[in-house]
């Protein structure tokens, strides 16, 4: 482990909110930071708490411009399992973000090169991602980046292994209404954030944040990159810190 801090949270929800910390210390910094999203059950703490310092005045979201880093191909945005509907209902339609403010992929459009290259594009003349939240997959994927031969550096379309599939599985009605394919942000993209802050919790995430942050540096492990970024802030609650040991 290199420049990496960790912090053990006791539990998911102070996780949450020690995240939560790190993004309203940028954000009262730059009124208009870029700030990139994840999904998954891991980062509803941190949303609830985001959408409470708003009510309460601590923050604000007016400026803010979000970039999310992925998204499933063939599901529409109004698709209770979209990221685009995720985000929604768990954060910005309790926020004052702007419409114009939100990058998430559309996982509907057809010319996938396109889109990738404007993904790109609209976070470069954004200024680049500030800071940047991230869950880990119990493969080591950080957005959709699967475990592959190399690292992909920029926005793409990837295939879904099997397992982050079954994993992801419990959000659908059946196991082949899970899509194949998805929109991802590339491990360039996400090394380029000028900070990462990743949230663990859950012993069966233990495993994989040993294998990502104590192991080498691979693309079987995409997370294990971050050992190689100068500013990320690694949240645990106990029973994935149990992974240090
Ligand atoms: C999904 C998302 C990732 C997320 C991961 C872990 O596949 N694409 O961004 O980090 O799952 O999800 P969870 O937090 O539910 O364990």
């Amino acid at each position: 482990m290199f420049h990496m801090k960790v912090i053990k949270a006791k539990t998911h929800k102070e996780a949450g909110y020690l995240a939560a910390d790190e993004f309203e210390k940028v954000m009262e910094k730059k009124a208009d930071c870029v700030i990139g999203l994840a999904t998954g059950s891991t980062p509803l703490p941190f949303y609830d708490e985001l959408i409470q310092r708003e009510k309460n005045r601590a923050l604000s979201f007016s400026s803010v411009r979000t970039v999310n880093l992925d998204e499933y191909v063939g599901l529409e945005a109004e698709d209770p399992q979209s990221y685009r509907y995720y985000m929604q209902k768990n954060l910005f339609d309790h926020i004052s973000i702007k419409r114009e403010n939100i990058l998430i992929p559309n996982g509907l459009e057809k010319d996938k090169e396109t889109l990738c290259r404007k993904y790109e594009n609209q976070i470069e003349v954004w200024g680049g991602i500030d800071i940047q939240l991230l869950g880990i997959g119990h493969n080591g994927h950080i957005g959709f980046n699967e475990p592959d031969d190399f690292f992909a550096v920029s926005t793409h379309e990837v295939k879904l292994t099997e397992k982050t599939r079954k994993a992801n599985q419990r959000f659908f009605k059946s196991p082949n209404d899970v899509p194949k394919s998805a929109i991802t942000v590339g491990i360039g993209t996400i090394m380029s954030a000028k900070k990462i802050v990743m949230m663990a919790v859950g012993g069966d995430k233990a495993e994989i944040i040993k294998k990502a942050f104590c192991g080498p540096v691979t693309p079987k492990i995409p997370a294990s990159i971050l050992q190689f970024h100068p500013n990320v802030t690694l949240i645990c609650d106990e029973a994935a810190y149990m992974g240090f040991y």
